[in-house]
């Protein structure tokens, strides 16, 4: 029995959908294993802006930095898409904000195929078999976070610039995540840079070299983003962890999430310093948006809200046995046929957001 503080932010569109049924399967959890989870909701993003004028108030990420986890949603949505608004009124500038404050330089996007969903992807199921990888994306650097970022006009017209700055420590301290994942799992890692033609990826790879050789156990490779785009759709179950900069690692991550089908059924955990037993602070959202075209319908699929509590159970609280039942839970519901819209195949029942929920929890009672 143990108790844990935790930050609940569901955001906007779908966000407060999902993380609904995520709560009411953390509930579930506590009920069955002892435990007591103590949570704090807020407002964020879009949410927090018509409410008090910024995507993400200071108390509110000072709380969350109190925070033994945080259970993120989804922000943003056309009401607040102006993009000549002041920065904090834009709703993505409060999860950039949390994920700076929070040092969050982790992200996990793990990207397995179920076997009974291989047919929701447009990619064959013959390349797809065996998929099962871990992006980790670096989160607090490149061309996110990089100064000069401006906009002006002179004489010529208009002109911004975005700058993707990395320094050793940053580069040395994500692929360490990587290394580590990997030895964890088929002790194979693939390390994605431009290094063709950027500074910042001649020193990203310089460093992964240097790495790989204080790391032997592990089989590293190399690629250049664009080849490992290719990649990705072409050979798909060779990759076991791939670590990459901010910029490439969304791209790729938006990329790779189709090889599951639907996007609604992928976790992710952005994750800091680590203790000794490896635990520690995180946030952990569903990769899919915020999906204001469904929101507000029962529509969406909580199952990527639920599994991301998992990660959380499992990566912040240290809760291993509890995340295993939440996952499992969630292979049964599917086993027995339960369905949202989005995984439907024609002819299969479609349930509602809550009633997946429901079928999760209920496994866990
Ligand atoms: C993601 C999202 C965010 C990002 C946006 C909403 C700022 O696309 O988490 O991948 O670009 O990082
Ligand atoms: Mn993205």
């Amino acid at each position: 029995m143990a108790s844990f503080n935790l930050m609940v932010l569901p955001g906007d569109g779908i966000g407060p959908e999902v993380t609904a049924e995520a709560v009411k399967v953390l509930g579930a959890v506590e009920k069955r294993f002892g435990h007591e989870f103590a949570l704090k909701e807020d407002l964020f993003g879009g949410a927090a802006i018509d409410a008090y004028g910024t995507s993400a108030r200071q108390e509110t990420l000072d709380a969350a930095k109190r925070a033994d986890a945080v259970l993120f949603g989804a922000v943003g949505g056309p009401k607040w898409d102006d993009p000549s608004g002041s920065p904090e009124r834009r709703p993505e500038w409060g999860l950039l904000q949390i994920r700076k404050q929070l040092g969050l330089f982790a992200n996990l996007r793990p990207v397995k195929i179920h076997p009974l969903m291989a047919d929701s992807s447009t990619i064959k199921r013959e390349v797809l078999d065996g998929t099962d990888m871990v992006v980790i994306r670096e989160l607090t650097g490149g061309l996110y976070f990089g100064e000069p970022k401006r906009r002006w006009s002179d004489g010529d017209g208009r002109k911004a610039v975005d700058t993707m700055f990395y320094s050793e420590e940053e580069v040395r301290r994500i692929l360490q995540v990587g290394f580590d994942l990997a030895r964890q799992r088929r002790k194979k890692l693939t390390s994605v840079d431009k290094m063709n033609v950027l500074e910042t990826g001649r020193l990203w790879r310089e460093i992964a070299v240097e790495m790989g050789r204080q790391h032997p156990d592990i089989e590293l490779d190399h690629l250049l983003v664009d080849a490992c785009a290719m990649h990705l759709i072409r050979r798909p179950a060779d990759f076991d962890v791939i670590v990459t900069e901010n910029t490439f690692g969304d791209i790729l991550t938006d990329e790779a999430s189709m090889l599951a089908g639907s996007m609604g059924m992928l976790p992710s955990a952005s994750l800091g310093a680590r203790r000794p037993d490896g635990t520690g602070l995180g946030l952990y959202e569903p990769i899919h948006g915020s999906a204001p075209d469904i929101a507000g319908q029962g529509k969406a699929n909580p199952l990527a809200a639920i599994l991301s509590a998992a990660m959380l159970l499992r990566l912040s609280l240290g809760l291993t046995a509890e995340a295993d039942a939440v996952e499992r839970a969630v292979d049964e519901a599917l086993a027995a046929g339960w369905r949202t819209a989005d995984i439907a195949r024609p002819g299969e029942q479609v349930v509602d957001t809550t009633r997946m929920g429901d079928e999760i929890a209920g496994r866990l009672a």
